[in-house]
């Protein structure tokens, strides 16, 4: 059975309240992981690791898998606390996006743009050993196409709704001024270490 993780704070003033983790993280995120349980029991995949579901189910299986593991990470990317980026982090970025502005610019408007629900990530390419950003639609994630995430941003409405009604650029400048940069650049130090390794031992670090 797998179990919500526990959310590493209660709120984050302007851009998460309470009442957003009451339903965002109590209800939606719940959901998927009651869904996953039900469609989980008498298929191949009983007692797989989140990991193996992901990459390796389809359908309603896979959407609810996806979506909380897409969940999970999202939770620990913002933090209610400022943190700093690593020299790594900053070098993938200025080598990906000439600087930080840039990719600031970029990626909130690669994040704003995304048709429909889904989420924007930055991600980092084990093939072209540097980091990119990547939109996905619905539950979809980038590590079934050996993407290693390292940031990401829910902008399904009902991740901004409650907060910032209809406006999802004012949430999404929250969002990047909210940003956990340690969790981040500790995220591609794995990633660039372990690979798709990593994305399962962060897995099995909240789901045992
Ligand atoms: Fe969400």
């Amino acid at each position: 059975m797998f179990k919500l993780r526990s959310l590493p704070f209660t709120e984050i003033a302007g851009l998460i309240s309470k009442e957003t983790c009451e339903f965002h993280y109590g209800k939606h995120h719940q959901t998927y992981i009651n869904n996953l349980n039900n469609l989980v029991k008498n298929t191949e995949f009983e007692g797989k690791g989140l990991f193996d579901i992901i990459t390796k189910a389809q359908g309603g299986l896979f959407n609810n898998a996806a979506q909380v593991y897409n969940h999970d990470f999202y939770w620990d990317c913002v933090s209610p606390t400022p943190s700093t980026r690593s020299a790594e982090l900053d070098e993938a970025i200025t080598t990906a996006f000439g600087s930080f502005e840039k990719f600031k610019e970029t990626f909130l408007n690669s994040a704003t743009t995304l048709f429909g629900s889904g989420w924007c990530w930055l991600v980092y390419n084990p093939s072209a050993k540097q980091i990119e950003i990547k939109q996905t639609s619905n539950a979809q994630t980038p590590v079934t196409e050996g993407l290693i995430p390292i940031l990401v941003v829910d902008v399904w409405e009902h991740a901004y709704y409650i907060d910032h009604r209809n406006a999802r650029p004012a949430y999404l400048e929250k969002f990047f001024s909210h940003i956990n940069w340690k969790f981040v650049s500790d995220a591609l130090e794995w990633a660039k270490k372990e690979g798709l390794n990593s994305v399962n031992f962060y897995i099995n670090s909240l789901h045992v």
